[in-house]
């Protein structure tokens, strides 16, 4: 089933006021092709004004606390990120895994939590370098779907992202067939998670995204779209992407 792709950016902790100047380009590439959905994720204090500003796209976060609300000093609730104009959030991103630690049941708990505001959640999954040579790419991404993936998703509230970790900022991309062994076995994984729902459930590959692979990574099987890290910082570099995106359909 071939599913409406999405292209996302992730900003991570990049981005300024003036940065939101680069809405005007992508958001006008995104209006001119309809067929592909179109996300920013900037940092929590560029999500406001970038939703306000922002036509033709949707805004989204990269993360959010699990819980509704409380006593969590520094932390921002998946309803507080609705309320200042976001669609959609990034939960399980590897660099959250690695540098604070989240494990699978956190990640699941922070999904929840984002559909229950009204949010998409992207779940990111992904193998590590060493993980991959000793031949447990695939186990490893099926356990941390298992342990990540809210029974509640569905195609309109859950994307999963496949990020393999060490393509992630380094340039280096997998080979088409690894990209689409992994992105069949997740789908597998989906159906047998969610049932006939997992069908609908929008499967992007992040990890180095950029205009002059795009197209070829876009029309992977099961590949349903793009999640990119610096190929989304300037509507130079991302415009491009939505368009290879396009041109795939
Ligand atoms: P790069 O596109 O910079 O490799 O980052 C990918 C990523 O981590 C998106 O979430």
């Amino acid at each position: 089933m071939a599913l409406r792709k999405l292209v996302a950016g992730n900003w991570k902790m990049n981005g300024d006021r003036a940065a939101l100047g680069e809405l005007a380009g992508i958001g006008a590439a995104a209006a001119g092709h309809a067929n592909v959905d179109v996300a920013i994720c900037p940092p929590f204090t560029l999500v406001a004004p970038a939703a306000e500003q922002a036509a033709g796209i949707a805004i989204g976060a990269q993360d959010c606390h699990a819980a509704a609300k409380g006593a969590h000093t520094g932390c921002i609730s998946a309803a507080m990120l609705r309320e200042a104009g976001a669609r959609l959030v990034i939960v399980g991103h590897s660099e959250r895994r690695a540098d604070q630690h989240e494990t699978d049941a956190e990640v699941r708990a922070k999904a929840q939590a984002a559909i229950a505001a009204g949010l998409i959640a992207i779940v990111c999954v992904g193998e590590t370098e060493p993980e991959r040579d000793a031949g447990n790419a695939l186990s490893v991404v099926e356990a941390q779907l298992d342990g990540s993936i809210p029974a509640e998703g569905d195609g309109a509230t859950l994307v999963v992202a496949y990020e393999p970790v060490w393509a992630i900022g380094t340039g280096r991309v997998p080979a088409v067939a690894d990209v689409a062994e992994m992105h069949a076995a997740i789908r597998a994984r989906l159906t047998g998670l969610l049932g006939a729902k997992g069908a609908a459930v929008r499967i992007l590959y992040g990890g180095s995204v950029k205009a002059d692979n795009a197209a070829e990574l876009m029309a992977v099987p099961d590949v349903d779209g793009a999640l990119v890290g610096g190929a989304s910082l300037t509507a130079a570099l991302f415009v491009p992407i939505i368009e290879a995106t396009a041109r795939v359909g």
